[in-house]
């Protein structure tokens, strides 16, 4: 069985969808443990209500960002896993840190990538007229929100849409795709080569 990580730093949704599609559908792998950077993420009593292991590492008790990263890394460690998937962590974690998980660390971010990332997503794709919007699994290279991209979600705009309902709508398909992406890594199924990710199964990797 592989061994999943995850890191939230709030409500945990994309966490919860993860947790529940490995259980039902039989992946071979179990999320054992959850860890957070901030004490009150929502997503914490979720998680320990399904006996999964909770940890908070919290961010504010450490004065310089590598002496976080380090903490983090050692209570991940801790847990040996074989995948770590950030789930709406909102800290910039270092090029040591993600150096230490090169090819093993999953991140979902709410835009099409390579285009808006950062934060305020949604809002910028409509302040620049975009028709279509999404969601975007990859894996985590130094650089924010870059890294070879596993799957994409699609989400037309909508006349009337705003950047809440469009994070909304985007929100549904992130809880398809992750689980997805998650799914094909620890069935070993994906594979990286010159920064291209490819399905071994050529299953699609685009939800539109
Ligand atoms: C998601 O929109 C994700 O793409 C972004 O942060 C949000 C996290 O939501 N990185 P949740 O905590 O998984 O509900």
């Amino acid at each position: 069985m592989k061994r999943i990580v995850i890191l939230i730093s709030g409500r945990g949704s994309n966490m919860e969808a993860i947790v529940q599609r490995c259980a039902e559908q039989g992946w071979p792998a179990q999320v054992v443990a959850v860890i957070a950077n901030r004490p009150q993420a929502g997503g914490l009593a979720w998680a320990a209500a399904q006996g999964i292991t909770t940890q908070v590492v919290d961010h504010q008790a450490y004065a310089a960002r590598a002496a976080f990263d380090d903490a983090m890394a050692a209570a991940i460690d801790a847990h040996r896993p074989d995948l770590v998937v950030l789930a709406g962590f909102m800290r910039v974690l270092g090029a040591g840190f993600v150096q230490h998980y090169a090819d093993r660390l999953l991140n979902i971010h709410p835009s099409l990538l390579p285009v808006f990332p950062g934060l305020h997503t949604h809002r910028r794709a409509l302040q620049a007229g975009c028709k279509a919007v999404g969601a975007t699994v990859h894996f985590v290279t130094p650089e924010l929100d870059h890294g070879p991209i596993v799957m994409q979600s699609v989400v037309p705009v909508r006349p009337g849409d705003d950047e809440h309902k469009l994070a909304a709508r985007v929100l549904d398909t992130e809880h398809v795709i992750y689980p997805q992406a998650a799914r094909w890594f620890v069935e070993g199924k994906l594979k990286v080569a010159g920064g291209i990710v490819t399905q071994s199964d050529h299953a699609s990797q685009i939800l539109i």
